[in-house]
This record gives structure tokens, sequence and C-alpha cells, in this order.
């Protein structure tokens, strides 16, 4: 049994049924507490968001983070903080892991700080079996939420400060998107936009769907409103989210492609770059293509999936494409917008993968030559289609085909990377250099980097740069 706060209690009375009103009200009664506890503690209250996982995660912590700062919470440099929020990833086994190793190590803080509180989100706690492991190893921890509920977050921190027990919710699915409330971005200059969420994929090895729920598309009306926003606000480049962002806005109630979304988005005055992720092939359409190639905003760079070469393994992934289409649709867009970046993700190891399937794979790195790729070893999901089919593939072929592909993968990378050198180009500053301040580094709309003499005042402008030389993986560059 923990030892209750010392706060003075409020009565709530008249708590409003409504979103987002709810929870402005909690902030309220949130603000009160903290303010209260700061008193006791004779300093702000600081808190820390560690961000496992993607994008989709990442943002999530923003609009966490939004919260946290609007009831008075200051962010501490690192986890010897008085709120520690782990939002959590699953989708491969390692996730998991790291997150159990350093609750550990938070708990050793937590002793040593009467303040202290330890909340845990995001696709983990979607899992039944990881909460129960929490509840019985993990006793320290405060609060635990999931994916469907994080809008919850002001309520849900109201009700653990005043509890003296751990404070769990976790909804199985929802069909309801909250808007407008707060958002605290990390960067000024660019910001991630949700366009949809949840899955209804069912890749067999995925476990995605399963913690994301159904996919919901945002009304194309509040995407371009909170763009509009960001860009008043400095805003410049954003990043469209979506587990398939190619299946937007099937399941509106005026339902609109995604290509359809991405005209709408392109008319907004002052927004400079759209990017998105992720493009699922079996959904990405000759319209799509045509935007892409008409379009003066959307950067180039294609990000899409591969995940195996084999037509056999695709299909028992549940993906729904075959090789062939896959290196059509690479064809017709390159055909389209002849220099775009394209990189993919490939997973390696998949139940059942065979010498001649894992072949199939090497044989699409080595036509298509991504710009790069993020390879995975296949991680068993509990609950997923793939976790129980026969014929798991044994560590050390896993391992030996992994070191091939990686090979094959930076290889190509390396020999594609500098195919711009001597041009004149966009590039977005996004920070001063860590290593030399007289640079800053940026990047172009293929995603690459660029270093080059410049100031701190640039940092959310786009310069155009001569790039000079490439490094490895990067330019050097001077100002045009
Ligand atoms: N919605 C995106 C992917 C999100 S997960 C898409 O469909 O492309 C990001 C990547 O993790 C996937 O593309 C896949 O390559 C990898 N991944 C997902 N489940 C995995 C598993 N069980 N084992 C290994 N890698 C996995
Ligand atoms: Fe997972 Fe497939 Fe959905 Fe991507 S599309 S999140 S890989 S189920
Ligand atoms: Fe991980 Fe959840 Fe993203 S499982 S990859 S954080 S959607």
């Amino acid at each position: 049994m923990k030892e209750k706060r010392n706060i003075t209690i409020i009565d709530k009375k008249q708590i409003p049924s409504e979103e987002p009103a709810r929870q402005y009200y909690f902030m309220d009664i949130a603000k009160k507490y903290v303010a209260e506890l700061a008193e006791q503690k004779g300093a702000p209250l600081t808190f820390c968001v560690t961000t496992f996982g993607c994008q989709m995660n990442a943002r999530d912590s923003e609009k966490l983070v939004g919260i946290l700062e609007k009831i008075g919470y200051v962010e501490a440099p690192d986890e010897k903080a008085d709120f520690v929020i782990y939002n959590t990833c699953t989708v491969r086994e390692n996730a998991n892991n790291k997150v159990y190793g350093r609750l550990g190590y938070l708990h050793g803080f937590k002793k040593k700080n009467p303040y202290m509180m330890i909340g845990l989100c995001g696709c983990m706690m979607q899992e039944p079996t990881v909460v129960e492991k929490i509840q019985n190893s993990y006793r320290f921890v405060d609060l635990i939420f999931g994916t469907h509920n994080i809008y919850k977050f002001a309520e849900l921190i109201v009700t653990a400060l005043e509890s003296d027990s751990m404070t769990i919710d976790i909804w199985k699915d929802t069909d309801k998107i909250v808007e407008d409330l707060p958002v605290e971005r990390k960067y000024s200059f660019k910001s991630g936009v949700n366009i949809m969420f949840g899955c209804n994929n069912f890749c067999s090895y995925c476990i995605v769907p399963y913690v994301r729920g159904r996919e919901r598309s945002r009304e194309p009306k509040e995407i371009v409103r909170e763009i509009e926003h960001l860009v008043q606000d400095g805003v410049v480049e954003v990043m469209l989210l979506g587990q398939n962002v190619n299946s937007y806005g099937r399941n509106l109630e005026h339902p609109m492609t995604f290509a359809q979304l991405l005209q709408e988005i392109e008319k907004i005055e002052g927004l400079e770059r759209i990017r998105f992720m992720t493009s699922h092939p079996k959904d990405l359409s000759d319209e799509l293509i045509e935007v892409m190639k008409n379009s003066k905003k959307i950067c180039n760079h294609l990000h899409l999936p591969l995940q195996s070469g084999s037509s056999r393994i695709l299909k028992i992934m549940n993906r729904h494409y075959d090789k062939e289409h896959y290196l059509e649709l690479v064809d017709k867009i390159r055909a389209a917008v002849p220099d775009i970046a394209l990189t993919t993700d490939i997973i390696v190891g998949f139940p059942g993968e065979t010498e001649e399937d894992f072949e199939e794979t090497m044989d699409v790195v080595r036509r298509v030559r991504y710009d790069s790729a993020f390879t995975f070893i296949y991680s068993k999901r509990t609950g997923t289609p793939a976790a129980t089919m026969d014929d798991q593939i044994p560590e050390e072929v896993i391992k030996e085909r992994f070191d091939r592909l990686l090979h094959e993968v930076q290889t190509i990378s390396a020999e594609k990377a500098g195919k711009l050198t001597g041009q004149t180009l966009p590039v977005l500053v996004e920070e001063v250099n860590g290593q030399d301040a007289s640079l800053v580094t940026g990047k172009l709309t293929n995603n690459s980097t660029v270093h080059f003499p410049g100031t701190a005042d640039m940092i959310g402008t786009i310069q155009n740069v001569v790039l000079e030389e490439c490094k490895g993986f990067y330019y050097i560059g001077r100002l045009a």
C-alpha cells in the first residue's frame, strides 16, 4: 500500500459530460493539486515522458506533455523527475523487455522521492498479460492506461493523485476521436498530424491492430484546421500519420481518398512540406501517384514497406500484394517522380521462410535499390496468427540471413548516397550541429541530411544549399 499524497481532495460537482470540456475541467483540478504539492516540496513538480516505438507514439507523447505542462509540471532533463511516464511499444518482443528493465531502475528513484509517480501507457498496456505482470511484480507503478483513452490523461492524473493504489484504465477499443486538447510540440517548425487511428489489416505477424484498435479516420476539416493552426504557429512541414494512410477516409460519413485529402492540405498557405507514413502497397492508388507527381509540397520520399519479396510469404503474411505488384508500383512511382527516395521495412525469418523465399527478398532489394531500409528480425507476438504457425525459423538461420540482407541494404545505400552532389536544393534547417556550432543541420525533401555553415536563426527556415560533398550518409554544403 502506498502512502496517500498529502493533498486537500477537491469535491467534484459539475463534471462536464462532453469532451474535451470534461478534460479541461480535470486539468483545472490537477493544476490545483500540482500547485499544492509543489508548495510542500518547495519547488515545481517535474516530469519526464520517455517514448518507445513509432511516430504515432511520438505524437501521443506530445499530447501527454501538452497536458502535463498545462497543469503545472515542468519538464526535467532526465528520469529523476516527480512524474515519469513510459509511452510503450510492443511491436517486437525486445521493445517490451526494455521497459521491464528500466522499470527496476525507476523504482530506485522512487524510493528516494516521496513525490514521484510512475505512469505507463501506450501499446504494451493494451496486452492483458503485460498489465497482469505489472500488477504482480511492479507494484510501485501509479498509473496504467492504454492507447484508446490517452485523451483522458488529465482525468486519470487526478484519479492517480487522489488514490493510494495503482490506477488502471484500459479500453479494448473505441470509436471515439477527441479533438482540441493541448499539445506541446517537440519541434517548433515541424509536426506529426494524425489523420487516422488504428489498423484493420491484420498482417499475420503484427500486433498493432490488437493494441491500436479498428481503423478510424479523422474528418478532413479537422485535419485541415489543425494544420492551419500549426502553420500559424510556425510549422512548415507536416508528417501525416496513419498505419495505412492509403486507406484514409473509407469509413467517413462522406468518404474521401487519401489523394483527395493531400490535395486539400496542399492548398494550405504557408505550409511548405508534406510527408506521410505509412503507405501500404496494397492500397497505393494511381490517383495518389498522380497527386504526388503534380504536387509542389509533397516531399520526394516514399516509405513503402515490403516486408518480404516472396509472393508465397506475402500471402501468408496477409499483405494482399505479391512481388510483381510491388515491383510494378515501384516502376510507376519512379516513372512519375523520377528522383524519389524509396525506403522500406523488411522482416527476416517469418515462419516457414525458406532460403528461396529469402532470395526473393534479396532480389527485390537489388532491383529496387532502396535509399535505406529498416530490417527486422521476425518477433513472435502472442495472439497473432503467425505466432502459432509451424516452422518457426531457428535463430542461427535468421541471424545469417539478416546479416546478408543488412550488408546488401547498406552497400546499396552507400552507392546511392551522394547522387545529388553538385545540385542546389532546398534544405529545411532543423538544428545547430551538435559537434560543430558553426554548422547547421537540415533535411532535403528526400530526407537526406545536410550540414552547412549557418546560424541558429535559420532553424525552421528553408534555405537553398549547394551540395558540395557527400560524406557517408550526409552532405556538406554551402548557402547558394
Ligand atoms: N503500418 C505499418 C507498419 C507499422 S509497424 C505498415 O504496415 O507498414 C513497423 C514495422 O515493424 C513493420 O513495417 C514491420 O516491418 C515491423 N514489424 C511489425 N511486426 C513485426 C514482428 N512481429 N516482427 C518483426 N518486425 C515486425
Ligand atoms: Fe501491422 Fe500490417 Fe497494420 Fe502495418 S498494416 S500496422 S504491419 S497490421
Ligand atoms: Fe509500437 Fe504501437 Fe507504434 S506497437 S510501432 S508504438 S503503433
